[in-house]
């Protein structure tokens, strides 16, 4: 299998298909779902109050390669210009042999919030006292999970000071295997709830799942060759852009949401709670107390630069929509992942590569330029331009650097009265 389709981004969307289908061995049946896509039966059972279907665009980035494995990495964006981006960037780390990841395992935290308690120090230790008790309590609410090698692995306790008095927080440590693990912390953290109160004295209000996961991290780095991305000025010009959002918060969010470009398109198109992930990367982005880039760069020996990305990506592959939702089934399958932590490692490569790919136009040539040709054809579309008359509209607006719907207006005009013979 190769990553690599030449000429993907000139095929027909259905051929498209068809070439990503034959490198990633799926079948007529995962074609189907992701031409046919959600039935608003389907949708009917997924929320509630149901009225139609909100789509967005289902693309594949090429180039991966991933663990020297080559991927092809599904991505549902309204955004143009960002599964090119991630195809180009993913291309140019193939020749430093592409993105090499790791993870700490998918290991989840919920809280069980104890309040009312006047002595919270030793209100801490009792539970820490009766911490296997409350694992085994906890465990026999999942056995299944148990069963797969997951279940709550330890308890910590915080005393957290606040405005209406001292706060003990317990903390469930939970290995939830190839769920994102909501539903079952969750469950876990409401059995436990009455036996905190026995053991504190306390009362107990919050029992939650914690979106900052900062146990369950996902890692990836690549090289990025200096003669492959535009020379030693370019890799210069990263490295001060990624400085920027090291420093400042405001260059921080603009940087961490290109990242998130990439990632949340993962996210959507395999049917995981792009909130979910969302919250755990801003809120890891600022877990020593500053708002900073979820990735660094550094120049390596060779003077090529050497990126990599650290953050929490909480996705399943058992639950929720992914196992529900048509295409994203489809979408798993075209990943060739075995577990959520496969996934997970996956999306932190294309939040990588999408900063990088970002960077470097930044760096360069500025990032107008990428995204020009399609905000033209989209602009060529809203003046009502149909059929070959988008390309040729888009194409003459962005040749001027002139993109609005009057000037589509003008020039769909000027054609068609040269098409009449009128000039
Ligand atoms: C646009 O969607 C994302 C960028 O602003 C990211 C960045 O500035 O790094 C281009």
């Amino acid at each position: 299998m190769t990553s690599r389709i030449s000429g993907f981004y000139r095929l027909a969307p259905s051929e498209r298909l068809l070439a990503a289908a034959e490198q990633a061995s799926i079948g007529k049946e995962e074609i189907d779902q992701v031409e046919r896509g959600l039935s608003l039966d389907q949708a009917d059972k997924m929320v509630e109050n149901v009225v139609g279907m909100f789509q967005v665009p289902l693309g594949v980035a090429t180039n991966f390669v991933i663990d020297g494995r080559e991927v092809l990495i599904p991505m549902a964006t309204e955004e143009p210009s960002v599964i090119a981006a991630a195809s180009n960037g993913a291309r140019m780390a193939r020749e430093g042999g592409g993105f090499v990841t790791t993870s700490t395992g998918p290991v989840m935290r919920a809280q069980i919030q104890a309040t009312g308690i006047v002595d919270p120090y030793s209100a801490r230790q009792a539970i820490l006292h009766h911490k296997d008790d409350l694992m085994k309590m906890a465990n026999d609410k999942d056995p299944m999970l148990v069963r797969f090698g997951g279940g709550v692995k330890d308890i910590e306790v915080q005393v957290i000071d606040s405005r209406l008095g001292p706060m003990v927080v317990t903390h469930l440590i939970v290995d939830c295997r190839d769920a994102m693990g909501a539903n079952a912390v969750n469950t876990m953290a409401e059995a436990l709830a009455p036996r905190i109160e026995q053991i504190t004295g306390g009362r107990v209000y919050l029992r939650i799942i914690s979106n900052l996961a900062d146990l369950r991290l996902a890692r990836a780095r690549a090289v990025f060759k200096a003669e492959e991305i535009g020379g030693h000025e370019v890799v210069d010009g990263i490295l001060l852009a990624a400085e920027l959002a090291q420093v400042d918060p405001y260059r921080a969010a603009t940087h961490n949401k290109g990242i998130m470009n990439g990632v949340t398109a993962v996210v959507l198109a395999t049917g995981n709670d792009t909130r979910a992930v969302e919250a755990g990367a801003h809120s890891y982005a600022a877990i020593d107390g500053r708002y900073k880039s979820l990735t660094r760069y550094e120049k390596n020996r060779d003077g090529d630069l050497v990126g990599s990305i650290e953050m929490p990506v909480a996705v399943g592959l058992v639950g929720g929509a992914t196992r529900v939702h048509p295409v994203a089934k489809t979408a798993v399958k075209i990943l060739g992942v075995k577990s959520a932590d496969d996934l997970s490692r996956i999306i932190a490569a294309v939040g990588l590569c999408q900063n990088f790919a970002a960077l470097r136009a930044l760096a360069s040539e500025g990032i107008q330029r990428g995204h020009m040709s399609l905000h033209a054809k989209n602009v060529a579309v809203q003046a009502g331009a149909k059929c070959d008359m988008i390309e040729i509209v888009a194409a003459r607006m962005a040749a001027e650097r002139r993109i609005s719907v009057d000037r589509a207006v003008e020039l769909m005009a000027e054609l068609n009265d040269k098409a009449k013979g009128n000039t």
